[in-house]
């Protein structure tokens, strides 16, 4: 009994609209809530790192900060380098006198926990890095022959498990004049400061790269080799140096292939616009990206510490929406260590704290800030003419079947005018394809998670079908992503996630729509490969485009700073009349193509009146039988609020709702509100598994009084039923055909104070109960877990009977104080 009872409030507890990360209480021990940030960074392949200080050992640190900065630093991050254990001057410090067991615990460390490792640095001009034996080589052949060694001894022993190595740290100077026709070496650091340049020349960056791409063939190793610098990110003097030197490289076949950003940011604000460009002329030519020593000097009060979370954040951000960007790394990650308490010109001393967790390993609003700019995932969409509607075939093209004849049709599309027909095949396994190559090489494509989907249709009956991208890369691998499933003469959606993973740079992709095995006929429509989203404009980027209002709030396209979140732009409804004005976005034709389901329903945002109770709904049905499905969240004027949740949207496969509208609202009616980057996306299919059918009641007080209420049938959605029951539904799990053998509800009634349920289940199958409630605006809680019903011998009416709590008052303003009842039947 406990177990099924358990199991079912588990059950119950699936996702159905509750509001997610609205009510977590605070911990006692500094564990952040929420995803860990490698596990947010795992999933679109993306590394996020710190260094490791010195004295990393357990006598070093003292055994219980050791054990906190271990457990913080291998449960947070999937990539670590060594902030000083690997420089020259420390592991070479005299000659051949390697100091393999400092440096050693570095990389292992990052093994042991399962992250990579990044190598700091092969040749720099500091004195730590030119130890007395170097700077006493003052012949261009023996210094060169020092450098090749070290390079050849260091990049060998750190290869397994290393990544990437700087290869060049900090050869360009800071300020100096350069113009694109100018010489880019004249910015290197001039020799009386660079003890490598001097005595080699300014050709001893390319000597080091070659050396190090000699090491790696040599050793089969597979790290990037990058040049790595500080105040190189924004449009400079010195970035502009620092792309011509790029440029030159890869034209005479240097083998550098990526750029390290330190960022060590200072007491300024990064200028985003100018570092986007920077970042993006250098991902044009083919290098990759990383952020490698980042930190900010802000101080503690909390305004300091909100600035400095949103410093983290855009700097992250704006990292993430460069598919080129593999790594964001900070110098160190906590504040009880950092190289800027005795960095010379530290304006604040010990008030610096610079780095996502405390001196305590508490994590601060940096480190929230990180995890949400990581989980927040913005693709665009990658699939042309997905939907069949333009008045070409173009781009897609019959693959592997030559004869194969490919035509527009209106005969029964899945959505909109026009669906493709594939007839007269002849080869098995063949179908239709498109080229995807560009829309993945663009900004917002990009390798990581991406939803696929499609409806397929086949006439001839049941056949397997499947959507497949392949990649090739060059390196030279074929890559293959599949998603399959079986479709009949019904239009059936097929759809999952693909992560897309590639070495270095695409050489091509291309996206298949096919009949494995088979020769079958098919018909195709809504091809979609993205983030899933179904909001259009949902950056708010494009100013207006597809945003409409529900009330007659105005909207306006805001771009200062406080009112945009992610990007360029947010979203603003002033002039609110009344607390559901908002503003609004039609997604029935997206739902509608989509289908039914689990959906992620996520935004940012503000209100300009304190402790004001903020909503992000789905809208499904007709005018005065609406059912509302949302998440709910406080917000308020200073900082951007994350929505988010997840609510099921369901409806007979013969009743589409009538319409859908996504809006957002708050309570404080007349307060402006602010909205950005919001989405709407389909997570699984099945609305929840193994979830039945669901019944809605709508009560309001005087019907919940009256003890005689009629039970009537179940009724579409949107129908406006009299009396007690107000939407029903049936829902089928699998087909249609299914439904005769699942539960169903005849009759809902409000008796002796309590809730009253009767329904017919099949003989033989055990049926879970559990009853639901919600306020007007449908944020759908767990009321009661009613207790397991074995199986049956004779089917036939049942009837379980609940007690009914007094609702309590909704703590969103609700037009008529409904109360809505649900009875979810599930078969374990
Ligand atoms: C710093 C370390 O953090 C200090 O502990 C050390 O005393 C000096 O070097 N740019 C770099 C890093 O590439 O190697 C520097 O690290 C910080 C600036």
């Amino acid at each position: 009994m406990s177990v099924a009872s358990s199991a079912l409030r588990a059950l119950i507890l699936l996702p159905c609209g509750f509001t997610a990360l609205s009510s977590v209480a605070a911990l006692a021990q500094p564990v952040p809530e929420g995803p860990r940030l490698r596990d947010l960074a795992d999933r679109r392949d993306f590394l996020i790192g710190a260094a490791l200080g010195d004295n990393f050992t357990s006598s070093g640190m003292g055994a219980s900060t050791y054990a906190a900065y271990t457990t913080v630093a291998g449960r947070e991050f999937n990539f670590f380098t060594a902030e000083n254990a690997h420089k020259f001057g420390r592991i070479q410090p005299s000659l051949a006198n390697f100091q393999w067991s400092v440096g050693d615990r570095y990389d292992s460390f990052a093994r042991s926990v399962g992250a990579a490792f990044h190598g700091h640095a092969f040749v720099w001009y500091k004195t730590t890095s030119t130890p007395p034996f170097i700077v006493a080589t003052t012949d261009r052949d023996e210094l060169l022959g020092l450098m090749r060694e070290h390079i050849n001894a260091v990049g060998t022993r750190y290869g397994p498990g290393t990544i990437v190595w700087d290869v060049v740290n900090e050869s360009l100077q800071s300020s100096v004049a350069i113009a694109p026709t100018t010489d880019w070496r004249t910015a290197l650091r001039p020799a009386d400061t660079d003890h490598w340049r001097a005595v080699i020349g300014t050709d001893y960056v390319e000597q080091a790269f070659r050396f190090a791409a000699t090491t790696r063939a040599a050793t089969g190793q597979t790290y990037r080799l990058i040049y790595n610098d500080f105040t190189n990110e924004s449009l400079t003097n010195k970035s502009l140096a620092q792309y011509m030197m790029a440029q030159d490289f890869l034209a005479r076949g240097v083998p550098l292939e990526g750029i390290g950003f330190q960022m060590h940011v200072g007491t300024g604000t990064p200028a985003y616009n100018s570092i986007r460009t920077n970042f993006k002329r250098l991902s044009d030519l083919g290098l990759d990206l990383y952020i490698t020593e980042f930190d900010t000097i802000t101080g503690s009060s909390p305004a300091e510490l909100d600035r400095q979370a949103a410093i983290y954040h855009r700097t992250l951000d704006v990292a993430l929406r460069n598919p080129h960007f593999r790594a964001f790394q900070t110098w160190g990650f906590t504040d009880r260590t950092s190289w800027l308490y005795s960095w010379e010109g530290n304006p604040l001393g010990a008030d610096v704290r610079p780095l996502p967790f405390t001196t305590d390993f508490a994590p601060k609003p940096a480190y929230y800030a990180i995890q949400d700019a990581l989980a927040y995932e913005q693709r665009a969409p990658a699939v042309v003419n997905g939907d069949f509607e333009a008045a070409t075939l173009a781009p897609w093209f019959a693959h592997a079947d030559p004869a194969a004849a490919l035509t527009l049709g209106s005969n029964r599309p899945r959505s909109g005018a026009s669906s493709l027909a594939v007839r007269s095949r002849s080869a098995a396994d063949g179908g239709v394809a498109q080229d995807i190559l560009a829309a993945l090489n663009s900004p917002g494509g990009g390798a990581g998670r991406h939803h696929l989907a499609a409806w397929f249709r086949v006439p001839a009956g049941p056949t397997p079908v499947r959507l497949r991208i392949l990649l090739t890369d060059t390196a030279g691998g074929l890559r293959d992503f599949t998603v399959e499933g079986v479709t009949g003469a019904s239009w059936h959606r097929i759809e999952g996630w693909v992560n897309l993973t590639w070495n270095r740079a695409l050489v091509s992709a291309t996206l298949h729509a096919e009949t494995p095995g088979s020769t079958a006929d098919f018909d195709l429509d809504a091809v979609t490969l993205g983030d899933g989203n179904l909001l259009a404009n949902s950056t708010m980027e494009d100013p207006l485009a597809n945003w409409t209002t529900l009330g007659s709030p105005t909207l306006s396209s805001e771009t200062s700073q406080a009112r945009r979140h992610y990007g360029d732009r947010g979203l603003r409804a002033a002039n609110r009349g009344a607390f559901w004005q908002g503003p609004a976005q039609d997604v029935r034709a997206a739902l509608l193509a989509s289908g039914p389901g689990v959906y992620e329903i996520s935004g940012y945002m503000k209100s300009a009146a304190a402790g004001d109770n903020g909503k992000l709904t789905v809208r499904l049905g007709a005018p005065g039988a609406h059912i509302h499905h949302s998440v709910a969240r406080t917000v308020g004027p200073d900082a951007w609020t994350r929505l988010s949740g997840t609510i099921s949207l369901d409806w007979p496969a013969d009743a589409p709702p009538a319409s859908a509208l996504f809006y957002a609202e708050t309570s404080a009616g007349t307060a402006a509100l602010d909205l950005d980057d919001v989405l709407l996306r389909k997570l699984t299919a099945t609305a929840v598994p193994p979830f039945a059918a669901w019944l809605a009641l709508h009560l309001d007080e005087t019907q919940l009084a009256d003890p005689t209420l009629a039970a009537p049938d179940a009724a579409p959605l949107g129908e406006d039923v009299p009396n007690l029951l107000k939407f029903a539904l049936g829902l089928p799990v699998a087909t249609p055909a299914d439904s005769a053998s699942l539960p169903r509800l005849h009759a809902a009634s409000a008796e002796d104070g309590g809730l009253r349920f009767e329904y017919s289940r099949p003989a033989g199958s055990p049926v879970l109960v559990g009853v639901e409630t919600s306020d007007d605006l449908h944020t759908w809680e767990p009321l009661v877990v009613a207790p397991v019903l074995g199986p049956g011998d004779t089917p036939g009416q049942e009837r379980v009977q609940l007690p009914l709590p007094t609702p309590a008052a909704p703590a969103f303003p609700s037009s008529a104080m409904r109360v809505f009842y649900r009875l979810r039947f599930s078969l374990p």
